[in-house]
């Protein structure tokens, strides 16, 4: 499949400056924004670094926005925003109680869009994305994190020996084999729903919340056991 890309500016979504830079040199339809820091447990030691980046950067990056007159936003946000929820399955209007200041700070950014949407015009679609998991069928990219805390990547070193072994936290939770359920969605379907998301914005939907999640949770046990049926190699544990 043929692929455009455009160019590549790096820069902090806190520098409005190079914000309004990047947007009059290159006046973009639309913004699909990523950028966060995103670890949970960072977030309960180090709060003010999660709300100021992610919650001061998304302001930054909505003031440019307006200042630019660039209207849509697809915005990265999360199952974190949900905290432990009262039933299952979680829906879009499962009250919204994050326990973590990294859910906090990404549900602030969900209030400040409904509010820049209903004050300003802006138009926008929130993806509450549930695990990220897997890579770009051509190899051409994958999860690559430093310090890497996701599941299938540390199930998938562990296989191959890249570090020792993988820690289970947890085996006493109220599931089937004792380790946590969680929601896993692929890359490809998360980008898919990104380019759905922005070509329903543009052709005049309105600004929506949705959850992106496969319905169907996997045990941390399942997904080393589908691991090593996967890669025919033993996870250490
Ligand atoms: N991976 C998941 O399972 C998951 C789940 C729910 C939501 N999300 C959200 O999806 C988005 C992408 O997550 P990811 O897993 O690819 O994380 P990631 O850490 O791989 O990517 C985040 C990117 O944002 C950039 N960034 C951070 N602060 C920035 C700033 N101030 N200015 C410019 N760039 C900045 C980082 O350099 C990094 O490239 C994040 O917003 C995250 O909160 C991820």
């Amino acid at each position: 499949m043929g692929r455009q890309v455009g160019p590549f500016e790096e820069g902090d979504i806190l520098d409005g400056a190079r914000l309004q830079w990047v947007i009059e040199t290159y006046r973009p339809i639309a913004v699909l924004h990523f950028a966060a820091v995103a670890y949970v447990g960072e977030s309960v030691t180090d709060p003010s670094k999660y709300y100021r980046n992610n919650t001061m950067g998304s302001l930054s990056l909505l003031d440019a926005m307006r200042a630019g007159g660039v209207r849509d936003i697809v915005f990265s946000s999360t199952c974190a925003t949900y905290g432990v929820p009262p039933a299952l399955p979680i829906s879009e209007t499962t009250p919204q109680h994050p326990i973590n200041p990294y859910g906090a700070s990404k549900l602030m950014v969900e209030r400040m869009l409904a509010d820049f949407g209903a004050a300003y015009g802006m138009g926008f679609t929130a993806l509450r994305y549930f695990n990220a998991a897997g890579a770009d069928p051509d190899g051409d990219i994958g999860e690559d994190h430093t310090p890497e805390t996701h599941l299938v990547p540390l199930v998938l070193d562990a296989a191959s020996g890249r570090r020792e072994t993988i820690a289970v936290f947890g085996t006493d939770y109220d599931t089937p084999d004792g380790t946590c359920i969680r929601d896993y969605i692929h890359v490809t379907d998360l980008a898919q729903a990104h380019v759905l998301a922005l070509n329903a914005l543009r052709a005049g939907a309105s600004s929506d919340v949705y959850n992106l999640g496969n319905e169907r949770g996997f045990s941390v046990r399942e997904v080393i056991a589908a691991a090593e049926r996967a890669t025919g190699l033993t996870v250490p544990i």
